[in-house]
């Protein structure tokens, strides 16, 4: 069924150079851009969007990471789009992503991992609210 996900591209790709080869990706596989813009994310907006994670070990070095540069959030629309995505990123850590996903061909890092995707529906609606307040989560009429 169709959905809508969170995806940022992250300062590490939007630095390397990799923001066009990283949405090459995703709508070649057919997601469909609902929405997409180029951000600086504060310390406070890194604090919302991973609220899973701020009382993580590595979590003041993510949250140096993601506000050290621009990044580029989009909404993503397409059938499962959620599981979709999560599987071209490939596996957190870069190192242990398979060949073919955007982490394992172009990331060597568990943090500078170049995208993040929402993990479920539930993630997905929270992420898409706090980013694209304007954009209705939730499935259209594809
Ligand atoms: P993301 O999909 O954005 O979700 C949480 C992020 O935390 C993850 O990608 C990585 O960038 C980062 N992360 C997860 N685990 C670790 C770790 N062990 N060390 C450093 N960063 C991590």
């Amino acid at each position: 069924h169709a959905q809508r996900t969170l995806v940022l591209i992250k300062p590490d790709a939007v630095a390397r150079g990799l923001v066009g080869s990283v949405l090459a990706r995703y709508e070649s596989k057919g997601l469909r851009v609902v929405a997409l813009e180029m951000r600086q994310i504060d310390a406070d907006q890194s604090d919302a969007h991973y609220a899973d994670h701020v009382a993580r070990d590595f979590y003041p070095g993510l949250r140096d990471f993601i506000t050290s540069g621009p990044l580029v959030a989009l909404v993503l629309e397409g059938d499962e789009a959620i599981e979709a995505v999560r599987h071209l990123n490939g596996a957190t850590d870069g190192r242990k992503a398979a060949p073919g996903t955007i982490r394992g061909d172009w990331s060597l890092s568990n943090q500078r991992n170049l995208v993040h995707g929402s993990d479920s529906p539930e993630s997905a609606a929270r992420e898409i609210s706090l980013w694209f307040p304007d954009v209705a989560a939730g499935t259209t009429g594809l």
